[in-house]
């Protein structure tokens, strides 16, 4: 419904690192130029793992923020702010919670995983039984239809969908809801109203997919309709009642092609990343000492790139030529590992250079950030403002 929004957070508990960098923050950069973005940083989620160590997330929420900017992500394009200064989606994720079946939360997958693999904390809390209602919250709070997140994200999106659906059975229904609409309809001039009815028409006796798309752009183009008007012509399209809340897909982010130094996933709990923030002399050391194909003991020993991470950031970061020279040297020993390391050095620290010195002036001035926060939760809770005025009243919750 509406046009089209993308909205994603993440979690403030640790600095982000490369993997992050080519993962996410490249992706987020190119969606800011094509649709209206909403990013934030999840600090309530946070808590909801590292309830006994704020500190850890206090640290890193301006951090991230930073790293963000420094990355590319431009607050003329999207908007950046914190969850928990935009209160509204706590009281979103309160009124959800009274329609959300326990069972549904119980068997989110990431539940008993997350539990498993972070035995050495207590999770059996009612908050982190919560998160995915809380994340739920986050995106139906902004009609948000585009969520671009990563694999381990999907079931918290189909969660989302199946609340956002449930809502819109329990509130979307009203008295008198078919003459509503077929009003509604009316209002929209004769030529598109008769579109309409036809394209609603294919759709409901066919199934016809195309005929559903068309209708609701035909929906999107309307600039004079009412907020009311709108839902009811949404929903009616499907059948049913009222379209309060929007189903948001799942905007597949690419599996980052960057590994970690020891050709695994990136990631903080195994220990193989390198910082955004990396001290040059840091990386240098940590890139010469990545293992590499075991195959080649001594520098005599010829080595298959396919069997060395190393390779894996030559993917990333290295034109033909110099995988050219990569794949010959090592099949050949033509080349030692450090020889073959040293572009790769090199790159990181050119790709580092630029970021390193936006950082430094958003440390310097640290007003430069905290106005851009207080500009994007101005507009972020105005935006959930529109929403929670209609969620309210579908719950009986306008008293003026
Ligand atoms: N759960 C997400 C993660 O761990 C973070 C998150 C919180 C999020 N709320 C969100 C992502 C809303 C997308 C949309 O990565
Ligand atoms: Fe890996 Fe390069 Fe050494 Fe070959 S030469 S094993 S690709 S580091």
């Amino acid at each position: 419904m509406f046009a089209d929004r993308v909205l994603s957070g993440v979690r403030p508990t640790g600095s982000l690192h490369l993997g992050h960098y080519h993962g996410v923050l490249k992706n987020w950069i190119k969606l800011q130029q094509q649709y209206e973005c909403l990013f934030f940083v999840a600090d309530w989620h946070a808590l909801t793992t590292h309830y006994d160590t704020p500190e850890i997330i206090e640290r890193n929420v301006w951090d991230m923020v930073i790293d963000w900017l420094a990355a590319g992500v431009d607050p003329a394009q999207a908007i950046l702010f914190i969850q928990s200064k935009v209160p509204a989606h706590a009281e979103l994720y309160l009124l959800l919670s009274m329609m959300t079946p326990l069972g549904w939360l119980e068997r989110v997958p990431t539940y008993k995983d997350q539990q498993e693999k972070l035995s050495e904390k207590d999770l059996s809390t009612y908050g982190f039984l919560g998160y995915p209602l809380l994340q739920s919250a986050d995106i139906l709070i902004y009609r948000a239809n585009r969520v671009p997140v990563g694999e381990d994200q999907a079931p918290h999106l189909e969660f989302t969908r199946e609340i956002a659906r449930r809502f819109n059975h329990i509130y979307g229904k009203e008295p008198g809801f078919e003459e509503k609409a077929e009003a509604a309809i009316k209002k929209l001039g004769s030529k598109k109203s008769k579109l309409y009815a036809e394209l609603r028409t294919l759709y409901q006796e066919q199934g016809d997919e195309d005929a559903l798309e068309k209708a609701r752009s035909l929906l999107n183009e309307q600039q004079n309709l009412s907020l009311g008007d709108r839902e009811r012509l949404f929903g009616y399209l499907e059948g049913g009642g009222k379209m309060i809340l929007t189903e948001p897909e799942t905007l597949l982010t690419e599996a980052s092609r960057m590994p970690g130094l020891d050709g695994q996933k990136m990631s903080k709990s195994y220990n193989n990343t390198i910082s955004l923030r990396e001290d040059p002399e840091s990386i240098r050391k940590k890139v010469r000492t990545m293992p590499t194909d075991p195959a080649r003991i001594r520098r005599s020993d010829p080595g298959d790139p396919g069997k060395c991470p190393v390779w894996q950031f030559h993917l990333v970061y290295s034109d033909d030529t110099t995988r050219d020279w990569v794949q010959k040297g090592c099949k050949s020993a033509g080349i030692g590992c450090l020889d073959c390391k040293t572009p790769i050095i090199e790159k990181i620290l050119e790709e580092q250079a630029p970021m390193i010195e936006r950082i430094k002036q958003y440390e310097e001035d640290p007003t430069l950030v905290r106005n851009i926060i207080a500009d994007g939760c101005e507009k972020a809770n105005k935006l959930a403002e529109e929403t929670m005025r209609d969620i309210r009243e579908a719950m009986g919750l306008n008293y003026s």
